[in-house]
C-alpha cells in the first residue's frame, strides 16, 4: 500500500451526503474551537479500500459542545442520545431523505475495575491518549475534519505501517486484552477478515492471557451479549473455515467453554448465519453444556430453537439409516432454513447421507396438491380444522406417490371421511 498521510481524495469519493456531513462537522467544530476527527473502523476500512459509512467522531475535547452546536446550526440535525457518564452523544442528520447517524465521543481514557467490566471513563484533552485506549494500531488512526487540515491522518502508533504490512498489533498498552478480553476475539476476527497476521508481541500477549486460565468460561462471568456480538461477527465472516481454525488455535474458544473441542473437519460453507458455525462447534459436547453456552451467550429463544431443532432432527436421522421421503418430509417440514442448513453440515460431519435432505429441498418440499380445501367442501366436508388435516394426509400420500392425479387425490381424501 502506498504511504498515505492525507485521505481527502478518498473521502471525496464516498457517498456525497456523508462527505458533505463530514465537512460540515469540521467547519462547525472550528467555529466552536473544538477539534474533530473521524476514527475507528471507517478510517481503517477506507484505507483498505472497503466501503464503511459508520461514522465515529472523536472530539478534542468536548463532544457535548459539538453535539449542541450541530443541532443548533444545521437544519435537520437532531439529537438521538447523550450519555454524560461516557461523554458521548449521537446525532442524526436528515439529508436528502436519508437518516445518517453520527457517533460523537469526547477524547477520553478508560479504566477497568475487572476484566470485561464496562470501563469507567475520564475526559482528557489529548487525542493521543484517546487513541491509546483503543485496541489495535489499525483501529487507532484519526483523520482530521477541520477545514485547514481536512483529511490529514494522525497516526500515533504506526497504524499505517501495520495496514501496509498486514499486521494486527495492539497499541502500546500491556493490559489491552486483560482490560477487555473481547478484544482477543476482535484480534482473530480482523486477522481472519483481512487475512492479516497477528504481530508477534500481540500474539504473545494473547497467548499469555488465554493460558493464564483467567478467561476460561468467561461468558459465565461477564455480560454474554458482548461476547456474543464478537462471536457473531467472527462466525459471520465469509472465510468461516479459517475463523474456526484460529478460534481454536488461539485458544480463544476457552472464553466460550473449556469443554469445546476443535472439530475434526471444518467443512462449514460460508453461511448466511453465524448460528450454523456455532452449532457445528457445540454439536459434540453434552446437552447441558450446550444449553449453558447458549444461555450465557444470551441468545434469543428463536436462535436457540434454530440450533436445538436441528440437533433433535439430527438424532432422529442418525437412528434411521434408511429414511424414506415421508420420514424426511415429516422431519424437516417444520424446520427453518437455517436449521436445515445446520442439519446438512452435521450430517456431512458424520459422513451420513445428505442426499435425502437435498431430495427434500429440491423435490419433496415442492410437491403440491391439485386439490384445495374448496374441493373437500364441495364433497360435503364442513369447513374447519378437519379440512387442513385431510389435506395434510393426502399430501403425505402424494409424497410416497408423487404421480397422483387430481382424481387420485380426491379418492385418497375420501378415505379420511368419517
Ligand atoms: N474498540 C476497542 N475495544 C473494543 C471495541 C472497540 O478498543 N472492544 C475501539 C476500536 O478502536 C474500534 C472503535 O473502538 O475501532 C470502534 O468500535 P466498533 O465500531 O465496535 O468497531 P470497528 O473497529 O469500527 O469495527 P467493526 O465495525 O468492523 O466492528
Amino acid at each position: 500500500m502506498e504511504e498515505v498521510r492525507n485521505i481527502k481524495n478518498i473521502l471525496e469519493n464516498i457517498d456525497k451526503d456523508h462527505f458533505y456531513l463530514l465537512t460540515e462537522v469540521g467547519k462547525i467544530s472550528k467555529e466552536i474551537n473544538q477539534k474533530s476527527y473521524l476514527v475507528g473502523g471507517m478510517v481503517r476500512d477506507l484505507l483498505l479500500g472497503f466501503d464503511n459509512l459508520d461514522i465515529d467522531i472523536v472530539v478534542e475535547d468536548n463532544a457535548a459542545l459539538l453535539a449542541d452546536a450541530l443541532i443548533s446550526k444545521i437544519p435537520n440535525c437532531e439529537l438521538s442520545a447523550k450519555h454524560d457518564r461516557f461523554h458521548t452523544a449521537k446525532v442524526i442528520f436528515n439529508i436528502n431523505g436519508k437518516k445518517i447517524p453520527v457517533d460523537l465521543a469526547s477524547t477520553r481514557t478508560e479504566t477497568y475495575e475487572f476484566p470485561g467490566a464496562l470501563p469507567s471513563v475520564q475526559r482528557t484533552n489529548s487525542l493521543k491518549e484517546d487513541l491509546n485506549r483503543r485496541d489495535f494500531t489499525i483501529n487507532a488512526l484519526a483523520v482530521s475534519l477541520l477545514p485547514d487540515s481536512f483529511g490529514n491522518i494522525v497516526d500515533s502508533f504506526g497504524g499505517l505501517e501495520d495496514l501496509k504490512n498486514k499486521k494486527i498489533k495492539v497499541v502500546p498498552n500491556e493490559n489491552i486484552f486483560t482490560d477487555d478480553p473481547t478484544r482477543m476475539i476482535r484480534a482473530i476476527r480482523f486477522a481472519t477478515k483481512f487475512n492479516f497476521e497477528i504481530e508477534e508481541k500481540t500474539k504473545a500477549l494473547l497467548e499469555k492471557a488465554m493460558s493464564s486460565g483467567k478467561f476460561d468460561n468467561l461468558i459465565e462471568k461477564i455480560r454474554g451479549d458482548r461476547v456474543k456480538i464478537e462471536i457473531r461477527y467472527l462466525f459471520n465472516l465469509p472465510n468461516i473455515e479459517q475463523a474456526i481454525k484460529i478460534f481454536f488455535e488461539s485458544k480463544v474458544y476457552r472464553m466460550v467453554s473449556t469443554k469445546l473441542m476443535e472439530p475434526e473437519s471444518r467443512r462449514v460453507r460460508e453461511s448466511e448465519s453465524w448460528l450454523v458455525a456455532l452449532a457445528f462447534i457445540i454439536n459434540k459436547i453434552n446437552n447441558n453444556e450446550q444449553e449453558k453456552i447458549m444461555k450465557n451467550l444470551q441468545m434469543t429463544g428463536d436462535e436457540i430453537k434454530i440450533i436445538t431443532s436441528a440437533f433433535n432432527a439430527n438424532k432422529l436421522l442418525l437412528e434411521n439409516k434408511n429414511p424414506d421421503s415421508l420420514f424426511i418430509y415429516k422431519l424437516l417440514k417444520g424446520l427453518s432454513n437455517q436449521s436445515i442448513e445446520i442439519l446438512k453440515i452435521l450430517c456431512k460431519d458424520v459422513a451420513c447421507n445428505v442426499s435425502p435432505i437435498d431430495e427434500y429441498l429440491n423435490n419433496t418440499s415442492k410437491i403440491k396438491l391439485h386439490i384445495t380445501g374448496q374441493d373437500l367442501i364441495s364433497m360435503g366436508i364442513p369447513s374447519g380444522k378437519q379440512i387442513g388435516e385431510i389435506l395434510d394426509k393426502v399430501l403425505e400420500a402424494k409424497i410416497n406417490n408423487p404421480n397422483m392425479t387430481k382424481d387420485d387425490e380426491l379418492k385418497e381424501a375420501k378415505k379420511f371421511l368419517l
